[in-house]
């Protein structure tokens, strides 16, 4: 048997913005976190303040976990509804979010090392034919 997706539209969600009950909408898909406000490790009030909201962007700032990733499946209650996926694809598609946190860091491990080595190198290279 399969499930039928619910779709909401960006109207609809923004009328769950409060304690009672809170939606947020990440990446296309609508999240009730309502039962999960106390339990979130980055307390509820962030939650609260994305109630209502198209919140990928905040979500994604924080660099969340795989697990929270994992976690989050268990709220979704539904997607957002195509006719107003076109009013948020223009921020979904100027950034390239990182689907996990190994591939947000990755670059940083080798551009890094490589830039000091190479700047090292220089100095070193500078140094000896000057002053030698
Ligand atoms: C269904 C949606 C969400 C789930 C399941 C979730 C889950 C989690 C989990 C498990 C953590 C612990 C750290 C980690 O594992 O990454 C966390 C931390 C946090 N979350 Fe969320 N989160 C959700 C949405 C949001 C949103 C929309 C915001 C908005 C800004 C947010 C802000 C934060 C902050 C500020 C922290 C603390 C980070 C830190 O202490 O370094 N979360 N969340």
């Amino acid at each position: 048997m399969s499930k039928e997706i619910k779709k909401y539209s960006l109207e609809e969600i923004a009328d769950h913005h409060d304690k009672k009950s809170t939606w947020i909408l990440i990446h296309g898909n609508v999240y009730d976190v309502t039962n999960f406000l106390e339990e979130h490790p980055g307390g509820e009030e962030v939650l609260l303040d994305q109630g209502g909201k198209h919140a990928t962007e905040a979500f994604e700032d924080i660099g969340h976990s795989t697990d929270a990733r994992e976690l989050m499946k268990q709220y979704k209650i539904g997607e957002l509804c195509d006719e107003d996926k076109q009013k948020i694809t223009d921020i979904e598609e100027k950034n390239h979010w990182p689907v996990n946190e190994n591939e947000a860091g990755a670059w940083k491990s080798w551009v890094l090392p490589i830039s000091a080595a190479l700047l090292a190198t220089l100095l070193y290279r500078i140094y000896f034919s000057y002053f030698v």
